[in-house]
């Protein structure tokens, strides 16, 4: 356990663990779900359910790591002892893992193909108006779903193979800037549109009448996806985090910094719909449909496409190198596998079920097929399984897990290492009663809301 790796530097697990963050959910997801809600109030609930619910439970993850020096099956093995039955939420979460990035990388894939049809000329010499039929007919295609899942998986290996420092941080370091940059001069171009103004009313004027029991639920079960919580990405990166460092401060500094991005996506994408009269609420079309039918039509449209594409495919990779080291810290830490070893049999291993997901928007059994027959295909299973079932179990599990069964000294301790003397008892005081409280009575409703209760 001496040589488990850490992270250079409290700047390089932001970094990574900002990089786990930000991703489609921000970019893809949490616009078109802001749109299908009716914007302003719908915003203010999700940061209520970030700071309430979502960061109390990143920072019991974070501290869960750390703590432990493990993985999550490992970290809740060393707190509740062998054989304990909390393993299983460990297990569940390296599980969630596997299920979520396997069909994330056919949405990445879809990124990859729109910079290609925006560099070819593709996507210039379509009609505006054929644009979004571009989209069906790209999830349609099994060969070039199944070659950019190749490429995405592969992508997301070889960081992997480099290890905690050489891998995951180094890439971050690189990646994140590249993002942060890529999304201002989206922005800036934005800024000039005629769209800005009807943009930034929709996403903070309260308009009650627009939001339903049914979003306030979205909203929190998107923080989970958000955040990355729930299923063990930030526990796995925790455990690669000092003892030097506080867990409160770094929390709050990946969290807020996930949170800005979202509303920061909406401020680029919404001016866009506004000043071409697009429907704010069309749903998962939002970003492959809509988005680059406005695009192409802006002065240098091809570039602004590229451009905001590429951004989206960053997000989306950075994201996916934790949920793979999930997986693969799992193999080194209970097979005792080496890390080469672990990588490339987790790897195959998501590219195999990945395959059915990049096959489910053709006639195939995966798609039309299972669609007929239980009105899902194989993504969108995933997707509902992972995102209704596996992540509020994970969160809820943690929460419990840390908040009633820790025992105290050491979870005071854990949470206020390297954190200001004045902060601590206020915070601590604070984060526990979230977690113990409010964490578990929010997951339950979302269940209730799931099974159809309410
Ligand atoms: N947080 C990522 C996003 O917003 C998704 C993700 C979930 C990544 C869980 C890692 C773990 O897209």
């Amino acid at each position: 356990m001496q040589n488990r790796a850490q992270w250079q530097s409290r700047l390089g697990f932001i970094l990574a663990a900002t990089g786990s963050a930000v991703g489609l959910g921000n970019v893809w997801k949490f616009p078109y779900i802001t749109g299908m809600n009716g914007g302003g109030l719908f915003v203010l609930i999700y940061l209520l359910c970030i700071a309430g619910v979502g960061l109390p439970i990143l920072a019991a993850e974070v501290l869960l790591g750390r703590t432990t020096a493990q993985s999550p099956v490992g970290a809740f093995r060393n707190l509740s002892g062998k054989g304990s039955p909390w393993v299983l939420v460990g297990l569940l979460g390296v599980i969630t893992a596997g299920t979520i990035l396997s069909y994330y990388g056919v949405v990445a894939g879809w990124c990859l193909d729109y910079i290609l049809l925006s560099v070819d000329g593709r996507l210039l010499g379509t009609a505006p108006e054929e644009i979004p039929s571009l989209f069906p007919e790209l999830y349609g295609d099994a060969t070039r779903n199944v070659v950019w899942l190749t490429i995405f998986v592969a992508a997301t290996i070889w960081v992997i193979l480099g290890g905690v420092r050489r891998g995951v941080e180094k890439a971050s370091r690189i990646l994140m800037p590249l993002l942060f940059v890529m999304l201002a001069v989206l922005l800036v171009n934005s800024f000039t549109l005629p769209g800005l103004g009807e943009a930034v009313d929709f996403l903070f004027a309260p308009r009650p009448e627009n939001l339903t029991p049914a979003g306030v639920l979205e909203a929190l079960g998107h923080s989970f996806f958000s955040l990355s919580v729930a299923m063990g990405a930030m526990l796995t990166y925790g455990s690669y985090l000092s003892k030097s460092e506080s867990i409160p401060a770094t929390s709050l500094a990946v969290g807020g910094l996930d949170t800005v991005i979202s509303v920061v996506a909406c401020l680029v994408l919404f001016p866009i719909i506004f000043s071409f009269g697009m429907e704010a609420s069309s749903g998962p079309g939002l970003v492959f449909m809509s988005i680059p039918t406005a695009l192409v039509q802006l002065p240098l449209g091809a570039l602004w496409s590229v451009l905001f594409f590429a951004l989206l495919f960053l997000a989306a990779w950075s994201s996916a190198i934790s949920l793979l080291e999930v997986l693969v810290a799992y193999g080194i830490d209970e097979w005792k596998l080496s890390r080469r070893k672990s990588t490339l049999l987790f790897g195959s291993v998501i590219y195999l079920l990945g395959i059915p997901s990049a096959l489910s928007g053709s006639e195939g059994f995966f798609g039309k097929g299972l669609q007929e027959l239980t009105g899902r295909n194989w993504f969108d299973w995933f997707d509902y399984v992972a995102s209704n079932w596996f992540l509020p179990l994970g969160g809820l599990g943690i929460s419990i897990f840390v908040a009633w069964k820790l025992e105290d000294q050491l979870r005071r301790t854990a949470f206020t290492e390297g954190t200001p003397e004045a902060w601590q008892a206020r915070l601590y005081a604070g984060w526990l009663m979230l977690l113990r409280y409010l964490a578990p009575v929010a997951i339950v409703a979302i269940f209730l809301h799931v099974i159809g209760v309410i």
